[in-house]
């Protein structure tokens, strides 16, 4: 198949603006073939080699990056004052890509998180078509057996051009926080069975070192339907595995040296024991977020303070430090970290749930939980 070279240069030029960063030219081959169909790897390469130093960088080792990108972190209209201070807990109203590079290297311990997936469920125009109730992304699923289920969005729908952004973006994600963790700091990203992959490799490729999984054990919406308009002709069929777990990726900045090194130097390296006897384990029992908090904190991606008080508490190996949230919602994870006694910066580009989390933190912080959270 040919394709117009007008198109091979578009596809590079989006997905090193995306990655906001370097990529090598194997992975901005893949970009490309993803989104453009049989592309082959010398164009991609020839393309990138022409257009050295006019239009690329290169960066060693076979990496390039858009000339310029880097001088352009633009932070001028950003507003580092904080938003919202409550308890231990510090939010800026902000996007966390700008704020992550004005923030010092080195100066953060763990970071809990639960990003936006479709990349544009979060956009302005996705937000207001969910606050009306009338189509978009987000996927609001009928009332049936007595309960009215939260809307969630459709990331089945996401085509090849998306999930190379979505790629991207986990890699511009990881880039950043691998600047401003410290070594040894858990990062903990909130995932689901259909994109974890993606997220994993995005974000080994950006310099931090895969973990492994948490199996956040809860019933979602996802999954187990017979074939649509074919439910009685394939009744014992169900499309794609009923979802019961929730996958969240478990990656960390290298140590430096030993794991005891690292936990003098810098305070982490590990996760924090839930008990002496017990270690802190990768599969936790989750109850979906409950009624009181959703009145407490009505964000459409709200995670109950049961689990993230779990997840937050262990991200400190030795309790010290603070632990970022990048995309902070509602500021649950602000909460569960006022409610475990550690410090925490949240970040939210969205002024609506700055306001939300406001009013939310100090109640989701002070929500009382029927099994303490240290088990
Ligand atoms: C999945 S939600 C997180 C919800 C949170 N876990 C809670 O319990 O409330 C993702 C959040 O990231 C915010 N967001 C999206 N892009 C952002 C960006 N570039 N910078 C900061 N926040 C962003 C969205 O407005 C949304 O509130």
């Amino acid at each position: 198949m040919s394709v117009a070279p007008g198109s091979i240069r578009d596809s590079i030029i989006n997905y090193l603006a995306a990655v906001d960063g370097d990529a090598t030219a194997s992975e901005i081959t893949a970009a490309v073939t993803l989104q453009l169909g049989g592309v082959s790897p010398s164009s991609v390469r020839s393309y990138l080699n022409l257009n050295v130093p006019k239009v690329f960088a290169r960066t060693g080792r076979g990496k390039y990056r858009l000339q310029g990108v880097l001088e352009e972190a633009n932070v001028h209209h950003m507003n580092l004052e904080p938003a919202v201070r409550n308890g231990k807990a510090t939010l800026f109203h902000a996007d966390c890509f700008e704020w992550l590079s004005a923030r010092e290297a080195n100066s953060i311990q763990a970071v809990v998180t639960d990003p936006p997936y479709g990349i544009i469920e979060y956009t302005e125009k996705e937000m207001a078509k969910l606050r009306s109730g009338k189509g978009g992304v987000w996927r609001v699923p009928p009332s049936f057996d007595g309960h009215r289920r939260a809307p969630l969005p459709r990331f089945t729908v996401l085509n090849d051009a998306e999930l190379v952004q979505l790629y991207a973006f986990f890699r511009r994600l990881g880039t950043n926080l691998a600047r401003v963790v410290v070594p040894g700091g858990n990062v903990v990203v909130a995932s689901n069975p259909l994109l974890s992959h993606l997220v994993a490799s995005a974000m080994e490729e950006s310099g931090l070192e895969m973990r492994g999984y948490l199996a956040r054990l809860t019933m979602t919406m996802r999954g187990g339907d017979r074939p649509k308009n074919a439910h009685e002709e394939f009744s014992g069929v169900s499309v794609m595995p009923r979802s019961q777990w929730e996958p969240w990726v478990v990656l960390r900045k290298p140590v430096e040296g030993r794991v005891q090194d690292n936990l003098r130097k810098w305070k982490t390296g590990g996760f924090r024991r839930p008990s002496d006897e017990r270690p802190f384990g990768d599969v936790i029992r989750s109850n979906p977020t409950s009624k009181a908090e959703k009145t407490m904190a009505p964000h459409p991606s709200l995670k109950p303070q049961d689990f993230l008080r779990q997840v937050v508490l262990a991200s400190l190996p030795l309790g010290e430090g603070v632990v970022l949230d990048p995309f902070a919602g509602s500021g649950s994870t602000l909460a569960a970290a006022n409610a475990v006694g550690y410090r925490s910066i949240g970040v939210e580009a969205d002024p609506k749930f700055v306001r939300l989390a406001d009013d939310a933190i100090p109640k989701l912080s002070r929500l009382k939980l029927d099994r303490p959270t240290a088990i």
